[in-house]
């Protein structure tokens, strides 16, 4: 017997898309699967790890732990979504590649959307909070100095931004 599908609405990135997905199946493999939004990444899948971070309605929020038939009509930004207007590099993925910020880069996507959202509130970051900012995210690669680095040059980018 074939699994009954629960029609969902989803804003991503500005774009509203309908699915119909099984109730079980998770936001981060509707994002992937059904959208083809690679750039949310799966890493512990147990809310550990922050790889597949997206904000939902602004706030960062782990797509591993969440089912996508739960999120109709929720607004949602993914790694993607946070690319500059022209689609180049946003401000944080710019200070990624400024600083250094990734080795490998898969847990790269879950610190942009973490960060975009926190310089939010937090405009003009001490390297403390940078440090605090990050705290949920893991990196098995850099030793998150260059991450932290990162952060502040992300700062100083949305501070220059017309
Ligand atoms: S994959 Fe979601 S927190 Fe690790
Ligand atoms: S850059 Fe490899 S896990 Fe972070």
């Amino acid at each position: 017997m074939s699994e009954p599908l629960h029609e969902t609405r989803l804003v991503v990135n500005g774009v509203p898309h309908t699915v119909q997905v099984p109730a079980r199946r998770l936001l981060a493999d509707c994002l992937r699967h059904d959208l083809g939004l690679t750039g949310t990444h799966l890493g512990c899948e147990h809310g550990v790890c922050g790889a597949c971070t997206v904000l939902v309605d602004g706030q960062p929020m782990r797509s591993c732990l969440l089912f996508a038939a739960g999120m109709d009509g929720a607004e949602i930004t993914t790694v993607e979504g946070c690319r500059a207007p022209d689609g180049g590099l946003g401000p944080v993925q710019q200070a990624f590649r400024d600083c250094h910020g990734l080795q490998c880069g898969f847990c790269t996507p879950g610190f942009v959307t973490t960060i975009t959202a926190w310089l939010r509130e937090h405009p003009d970051p001490t390297e403390a909070q940078a440090r605090e900012a990050i705290g949920g995210n893991l990196c098995r690669c850099t030793g998150y100095q260059n991450i932290v680095a990162s952060v502040l040059r992300a700062a100083e980018l949305l501070k220059e931004a017309p």
